[in-house]
């Protein structure tokens, strides 16, 4: 399996190397645990040290609100945006019709039309890594399972054509493992659990693919710099 590095250091060295190229892998995790913090980490540092252009697919944050929210990690997206090195796709159908932000996603969202839209947009910057935000979102476009897991599997198969490498992010607890996450190459899991008064941030690769990579819950933190994760200690239980 051939790796690229995610360019984020305490992770590459948990993972082993880094994320299958070309593959998508799965970022899990509840609200608040730093999936999207992480996430555009993935996207900036690509640009940085690979000069990998990259494009972030939103479901839930507009375009304005990720570039604010984000500049306070140090993360400039208006800057690689204006260079070409990064596309923001606005995949809030709310937004898009002019319903406000409170709009829910209209289920008029299909998939064929929202993968021509993420190919549209990986063509136009000649991008390599790619982040949505959420995943989960395309189980809510339907009813039952079977539905659920097979339209799942086609859109890891149309993604895996499109040759970038993609971390989807899924929204949800700890209590077991989504459609998904079975499918997937591979499982980053952010944990944000609450010890008696306090909550203690963490970071656990569950699978990945075709890698030797460590395994245990690491130390995770979000800073003012973006994530920083700690690869030589394997937490308290
Ligand atoms: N400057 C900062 N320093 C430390 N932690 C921060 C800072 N800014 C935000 N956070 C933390 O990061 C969290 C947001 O992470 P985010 O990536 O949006 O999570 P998710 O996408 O998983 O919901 C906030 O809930 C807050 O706890
Ligand atoms: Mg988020």
């Amino acid at each position: 399996m051939e790796l690229t590095r995610t360019g984020l250091p305490g992770l590459d060295k948990i993972l082993g190397g880094g994320i299958p190229i070309g593959w998508t892998s799965i970022l899990s995790g509840s609200p608040g645990a730093g999936k999207t913090c992480l996430s555009v980490g993935f996207i900036v540092e690509g640009i940085k040290q690979f000069d990998e252009p990259g494009i972030f697919c939103s479901f839930n944050e507009s375009k304005k609100e990720l570039y604010l929210t984000q500049k306070g990690f140090g993360y400039d997206l208006e800057k690689y945006e204006t260079e070409g090195k990064l596309k923001f796709l606005d995949l809030s159908y709310g937004r898009a019709l002019g319903q406000g932000e409170l709009a829910l996603p209209q289920i008029k969202l299909d998939l064929p039309g929202l993968t021509k839209k993420i190919k549209e947009s990986i063509d136009a910057i000649g991008a390599r890594r790619m982040v949505i935000d959420p995943l989960t979102i395309i189980s809510l476009l339907f009813d039952d399972v079977r539905e659920v897991r097979y339209n799942f599997l086609r859109f890891f198969d149309v993604i895996r054509r499109f040759g970038v490498t993609s971390l989807a992010l899924a929204e949800k607890g700890l209590e077991s493992f989504s459609v998904e996450e079975f499918l997937a190459a591979g499982i980053i899991r952010l944990y944000n659990e609450r010890l008696g008064a306090k909550r203690q941030r963490g970071i656990e690769i569950v699978k990945m693919r075709g890698i030797n990579h460590k395994r245990g819950i690491f130390p995770f933190s979000i800073t003012d710099s973006g994530v920083v994760i700690s690869p030589d200690v394997i937490m308290p239980s």
